[in-house]
């Protein structure tokens, strides 16, 4: 196998994010504004170019792949990507390939995930209301989503659920969530709202830190610290009364940068070292330069060898502007 990329601070960089597309048929509160501008199409990376920039990071070691957006299943022609991506976990090359989804279309290709070798998927549910579901995603239906997941279950695909923890919106949901989440074997992961790009709301106001959250829940919950990893950043503990695991993200109470062993790269090839960190390199330029993939290894390699220490992410009442103008969407997270 290939040996990894190592970075200034001696981090190995086995996962690789990807942002197959920046659009996204909902426009959840904490992720985009109601009106957004998206990429013209000519900017973005063809399904060919996707595939062969992955395979060069493959090449590099890297041993996890997992698609995002926008919404990666709203990406016109996205399964031939998928397929294709596939021939690396059939070569041995690849441990993992999966996706983080709203949901929206899971009914429709959960049975051609699974036959691409998609064995887990993310999937966002940030409440269990149909009306706050509303609310949240500007555009989503709870039941479609709903019927998605039930799609992926039965189709053999183990399914994650991500719900961003959200200040006197989602707070009271935790309980329920659980029992939904844990009674279909689903583990359930909390994430702290990161300041990425402007939206429409304050988010000082939505933001709910995980150190209060996971105190509150053990005042009902027996919560055993866990050492399940999955290669992201989640922390996980498990919950004797369910037999299901609850993952923990915190970027603001618990910074895990120290682990880090990702980098993303966005829809438009540009690579970013790091989520909460302007700096990026472009990787279009070099991989419209030449058939050959010399270009993209040696621009790879001068990026990782500057990838910075961590984010330094910060939510409160004097900075309530977003640190960083970009969205989650365009880095997929
Ligand atoms: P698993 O492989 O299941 O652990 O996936 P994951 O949790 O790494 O990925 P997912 O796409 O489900 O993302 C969940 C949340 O974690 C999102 O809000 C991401 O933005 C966040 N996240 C993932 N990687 C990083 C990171 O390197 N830094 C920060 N700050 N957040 C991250
Ligand atoms: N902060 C934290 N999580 C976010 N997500 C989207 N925007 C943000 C944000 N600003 C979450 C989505 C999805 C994952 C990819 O990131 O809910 O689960
Ligand atoms: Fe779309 Fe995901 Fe952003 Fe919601 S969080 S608007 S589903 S990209």
């Amino acid at each position: 196998a290939a040996a990894p990329m190592v970075d200034p601070f001696g981090r190995s960089i086995r996962y690789l994010r990807v942002s197959v597309t920046d659009r996204c048929d909902f426009r959840c509160v904490y992720c985009m504004a109601e009106d957004m501008t998206f990429l013209p199409k000519r900017e973005v990376l063809t399904l060919e170019e996707l595939d062969r920039l992955c395979s060069v990071f493959i090449e590099k070691g890297v041993r996890r792949l997992r698609l995002t957006g926008g919404e990666p299943l709203v990406r016109r022609n996205i399964m031939s990507l998928i397929q294709s991506l596939s021939r690396h976990i059939e070569a041995g090359r690849l441990d993992e390939l999966t996706l983080t989804t709203n949901g929206s279309q899971l009914s429709r290709y959960a049975k051609d995930l699974a036959a691409a070798g998609v064995r887990r998927i993310n999937v966002s549910v940030d409440t269990l209301d149909p009306d706050r579901f509303r609310a949240i995603t500007r555009r989503g239906d709870l039941r479609v989503v709903q019927e998605g997941i039930d799609a992926a279950l039965a189709a053999g695909i183990k399914v994650k659920i991500n719900a961003v923890a959200l200040k006197g919106v989602n707070e009271h949901e935790y309980d329920a969530m659980i029992r939904w989440a844990h009674g279909r074997d689903m583990d359930l992961t909390l994430i702290e709202t990161m300041p990425l790009g402007e939206i429409d709301g304050d988010r000082t106001d939505q933001y709910l830190p995980l150190s209060q959250v996971r105190r509150d829940l053990s005042e009902r919950w027996t919560l055993t610290e866990s050492a399940y990893r999955t290669g992201g950043p989640a922390r996980y503990v498990t919950v004797a009364e369910t037999g299901g695991r609850i993952g923990f993200i915190t970027p603001l109470t618990h910074n895990f940068c120290e682990t880090c062993n990702r980098v993303r790269v966005t829809c438009t090839g540009t690579l970013f070292m790091c989520l909460g960190q302007e700096d990026a390199r472009d990787l279009r330029t070099p991989l419209r330069a030449s058939e050959g993939n010399d270009l993209i290894a040696a621009a790879i390699d001068e990026a990782i060898a500057r990838k910075p220490k961590g984010h330094d992410f910060i939510i409160d009442r004097d900075h309530n502007r977003p640190a960083l103008g970009r969205h989650m969407s365009m880095t997929g997270g």
